[in-house]
């Protein structure tokens, strides 16, 4: 039996998005801005980043996916589903669930990097810091988790608990 600890309420998950939206809002001014969800655990995150940042950008998607499930993986990452917008010449916020070792972002990164946007920033509602083995810069993280594997808002187990309001942790029991 898998047993749920909730980690991160539904309001403390509200409020720190309304203040990340805040910062967005005042940090990019009325530049133009292009808003990357990266599926599909962003999906819920991204839906109420948007509205706390309270101003028109232009969304788009991305997928990528990591080869296999073996632990140490690498930096083996595939592009599933690509950006539709042109990003040269124009500031582009990537919006991610969590950022682990940090490979799928540096993955992104690189490849959305070599597109000449004028700016490239990540918003990640959850960053393991200390489970990190390639460097990404995260402008905006919402809040750092120590340990554990999460789910809940956006984040699965096995296609299973996105639906959760709270972020809990998952322990898949004995
Ligand atoms: P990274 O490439 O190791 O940084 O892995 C990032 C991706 O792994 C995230 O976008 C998630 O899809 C997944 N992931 C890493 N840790 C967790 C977790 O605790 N819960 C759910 N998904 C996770
Ligand atoms: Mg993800």
């Amino acid at each position: 039996m898998s047993i749920l600890t909730e980690l991160i309420t539904r309001e403390q998950i509200a409020e720190r998005i309304r203040a990340l939206g805040e910062r967005i809002r005042n940090d990019y001014k009325d530049e133009p801005l292009v808003t990357v969800c990266v599926l599909k655990g962003a999906v819920i995150f991204f839906a109420d980043l948007l509205r706390a940042i309270g101003r028109s950008t232009t969304i788009d998607f991305m997928r990528i996916a990591s080869y296999g499930c073996n632990v140490t993986r690498e930096s083996n990452v595939r592009l599933l589903l690509d950006l539709e917008t042109d990003i040269a010449g124009k500031h582009v916020l990537i919006v991610e669930d969590i950022i682990d070792t940090g490979h799928s972002m540096r993955c992104v990164l690189d490849l959305l990097g070599t597109r000449n946007p004028a700016s490239l920033a990540v918003c990640a509602l959850l960053d393991k810091r200390e489970r990190r083995e390639v460097p990404v810069d995260v402008a905006y993280a919402g809040f750092v988790v120590e340990q554990g594997f999460v789910v809940g808002y956006g984040l699965d187990f096995a296609e299973g608990y996105r639906h959760l309001e709270a972020i809990h942790i998952l322990d898949p029991g004995a």
